[in-house]
């Protein structure tokens, strides 16, 4: 009788630590004389039944392990607050899209008077609409100005090197593309200022090397500067734009999740404890 072949031995991979669930999110022990299970008030039911259907959904998607993977990572050895400005730039966009949302509602991009009137009418008579008009204003600047220095964190810290260089050439196109919402949206007012402003900026542009005139012809519609530039302005500035930069903000944080953040420069990694993302020989 021949033996058996021997069975081939399962090879598992290194444990990994259980990521590091907020205290917030493990089930509370229960007041002692109770039991686990039976819902008891009201409010147990509520719970008890919003569970379900969280369940339900993540049996058929599966989504909790993404979410898990996105926010339950874990960060380098000396990771500080300046780890918090790229989500900064995040909630500025997220902040600009909800008040343009609102501004749209009212705004008309009519080169007639219609657009400049209908901004008139936003600051005075609409509920809260100066406002919600100012953030929107104020949130621009804000956002120009964590974008660069996000980008000034990711540069000192040396995050733009191997394998983090798609990354770095996806935050450079978010940030031309953050200087085109500013420039696009300055026209819409359509008040003296933001036209004339808009006419130099178009004017600037065409002075650029070989696409300088048809960029900026791109951007008249034409060689006149009419109706047609600010119906144009407003469509690169309230469609095409921010679907490409919430796209590319997907991508960015889809890569910061896939290679984790780096670690500060003056960090040291010891042999026994690599620092997260680096390479172990
Ligand atoms: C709309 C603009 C942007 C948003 C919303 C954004 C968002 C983020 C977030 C949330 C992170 C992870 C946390 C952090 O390290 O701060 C990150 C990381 C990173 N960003 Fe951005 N970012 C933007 C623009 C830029 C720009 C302009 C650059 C550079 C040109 C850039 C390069 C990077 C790099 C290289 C990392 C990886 C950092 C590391 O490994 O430590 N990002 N970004």
């Amino acid at each position: 009788m021949s033996e058996a072949p021997p069975r081939p031995r399962r090879r598992r991979g290194p444990r990994l630590p259980k990521p590091p669930v907020p205290p917030a999110f493990l089930p509370r022990p229960l007041p002692p004389g109770t039991q686990r299970g039976a819902p008891r008030t009201a409010l147990d039911h509520a719970a008890e039944s919003g569970k379900v259907v969280v369940d339900w959904i993540d049996e058929r998607t599966q989504l909790s392990g993404v979410t898990r993977w996105v926010m339950f990572r874990k960060v380098p050895r000396g990771t500080n607050w300046f780890y918090t400005l790229g989500s900064a730039t995040m909630f500025a966009f997220l902040a600009q899209a909800v008040t343009g949302v609102f501004l749209a509602m009212y705004y008309r991009p009519d080169a007639s008077g219609g657009a400049y009137e209908s901004v008139r009418y936003i600051s005075t008579s609409v509920f809260l609409g100066n406002f919600v008009r100012g953030m929107h204003k104020w949130g621009a600047t804000v956002m120009v100005v964590l974008v660069f220095l996000h980008m000034a964190r990711t540069f000192v810290w040396g995050a733009y090197k191997y394998p983090r260089e798609l990354n770095w050439v996806i935050g450079v196109t978010l940030l031309i593309l953050t200087m085109i919402m500013g420039f696009t949206g300055y026209l819409l007012p359509f008040d003296e200022r933001s036209y004339w402003a808009t006419i130099v900026g178009v004017n600037i542009n065409g002075t650029g090397p070989v696409i300088g005139p048809y960029l900026s012809d791109f951007l008249r519609g034409g060689p006149e500067f009419n109706a047609t530039t600010l119906s144009r302005f407003y469509a690169i500035h309230m469609l095409i734009l921010p679907g490409a930069i919430a796209g590319l903000i997907l991508a960015h944080l889809y890569l910061v999740t896939k290679l984790g953040t780096t670690a500060p420069p003056w960090v040291k990694a010891t042999p026994e404890e690599p620092a997260l993302g680096e390479e172990t020989a």
